[in-house]
């Protein structure tokens, strides 16, 4: 019997436990309600399964908890700062390490000081807070996606690439000296976490040298990426997921990083560079708005448990429990008849919920429907991607719905068990005989902006 059929065992095991409490559906339809029927505005507490995000959710080793006693809290050149920025620097090979509060703080000060009206910046995909942080600065945000990749099923290794072609054109159009940066996201998480190939980041770094740009890498899910690249590129077969890292960090001018992901921290950012003059304004609006040079926006103990995660994610019995046992879900789900983006990307788990609940009509946001009917059945949170997301409005205040109508399940690292992820599998079998109604949602109250977080709803009947 090859692995791949072998259970999947976890490379871990358990020495502390956090207590999850189990809930009757009645109680839940009472929670959900008075949530307005958004997940977000759930208490925890009230959670059986948490799949909101990946983000900051993962559970620290001994040896992350062990750092966190010996963190150095010295306000200047403390010893763990030399700890992150020795491992930091040995990854990216950048000189330049910032230490940041989270992703989106490095987003803003590299974006506030590379961005500006009259900026375009072009990606593979921008993620929200990417693109809301270039477009703050009065920039524009452009996503290049190879048009075969658009497809949701279509089973291609690299669905996270960016367009060469679609980049150059855009390039000679706007003009170079009109584009603030190329950005990579790696994985691709606003594309169901699809990886990014080393050939297409090196077509990338071609092209960035022929019209002397910028090419910003953003990997919080690097490690996740190396996996893909190991397994499904040629030449990589042989080499550590370490050494895959750095040879495509090598290929960046700048690194963001929001630690919570691939980092294994609950907290934490970083932004890397190589060019002396951009550091150091970059530097400037760090002292002013997160914390001097040696800590950002992070406590000694936070720096520690970073710099031993960062060596952790990269072990090799770790990374392939990661791939495999979101692919475990995926595959199975796929199997059950629920339609899934495909190939399964590092992180999450994409389901397609226009056609899963194909009665119901994309301004009835069938994502929403889903996400509360899985709260509903199981107790699971997830995340709606879709409509209610990305939606707009046109003049008449007619929905303009969003390209698809998603929902992810985003797992957290060394959280749940296999067994955990099975009674999800079960609460489909529910799921799925739902799959007739026809009746979805209404707001009845939104934000004017990222309205996803607060928006209340409505059960239409
Ligand atoms: N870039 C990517 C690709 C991300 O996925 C995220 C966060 C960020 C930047 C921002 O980092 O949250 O530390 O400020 N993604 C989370 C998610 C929120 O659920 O996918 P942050």
């Amino acid at each position: 019997m090859s692995n791949k059929q072998r259970a999947l065992a976890e490379p871990f095991k358990i020495k502390m436990v956090e207590p999850l409490r189990t809930t009757t559906e009645a109680y839940r339809q009472e929670a959900i309600k008075r949530a307005g029927f958004n997940p977000f505005l759930l208490d925890s507490d009230d959670v059986f399964i948490d799949l909101l995000t990946d983000s900051g959710t993962g559970a620290m080793s001994d040896r992350q908890w062990a750092g966190m006693m010996m963190g150095d809290e010295s306000y200047a050149g403390a010893k763990s700062w030399h700890h992150l920025q020795s491992v930091v620097k040995e990854l990216t090979g950048m000189p330049h390490i910032l230490p940041t509060h989270q992703g989106r703080a490095a987003e803003r000060i590299l974006y506030g000081i590379l961005g500006g009206k009259g900026k375009t910046f072009l990606s593979n995909t921008h993620f929200d807070t990417t693109r809301a942080n270039i477009e703050y600065t009065g920039a524009a945000a452009l996503d290049l996606m190879p048009d075969a990749a658009l497809n949701l099923e279509l089973e291609l290794p690299f669905k996270g690439n960016i367009d060469l072609k679609k980049l150059e054109d855009s390039i000679q159009q706007i003009r170079p000296e009109n584009i603030g940066a190329v950005i990579m996201t790696v994985t691709n998480n606003s594309a169901g976490g699809q990886p990014v190939s080393m050939e297409n980041m090196r077509g990338v770094r071609e092209i960035c040298d022929k019209y002397k740009l910028i090419l910003v890498i953003d990997g919080c899910r690097i490690a996740e990426n190396s996996y893909f690249i190991k397994h499904s590129e040629k030449g990589f077969e042989n080499k550590s997921y370490e050494e895959i890292a750095r040879e495509m960090l090598a290929l960046g001018d700048a690194f963001v990083m929001s630690a919570k992901k691939d980092g294994m921290v609950n907290m934490g950012g970083l932004l890397c560079l190589r060019d002396d003059a951009l550091s150091l304004k970059c530097i400037n609006l760090l002292i002013i708005s997160e914390g001097f040079t040696t800590y950002g926006g992070l406590s000694g103990r936070d720096m520690e448990a970073l710099a031993i995660g960062l060596t952790e994610v990269f072990d090799p019995d770790y990374l392939h429990y990661r791939i495999r046992s979101t692919a475990y879900l995926g595959e199975r789900l796929k199997k059950k008849g629920v339609p899934v983006v495909w190939p399964i990307g590092g992180h999450a788990v994409y389901i397609d919920a226009k056609k899963l609940y194909y009665n119901i009509p994309v301004e009835e946001f069938p994502g929403q429907v889903l996400v509360c009917d899985l709260y509903l059945k199981g107790g699971i949170r997830g995340v709606e991607v879709g409509s209610v997301m990305f939606g707009k409005y046109d003049s008449d205040k007619k929905l303009i719905p969003a390209d698809y109508e998603l929902v992810r399940l985003a797992i957290p690292r060394r959280v749940y068990t296999q067994s955990h992820i099975d009674y999800v599998l079960d609460i489909f079998d529910d799921i799925l005989e739902l799959r007739n109604k026809k009746q979805g949602m209404r707001i009845i109250y939104e934000p004017p902006a990222l309205r996803h977080f607060t928006a209340k709803f409505e059960m239409i009947n």
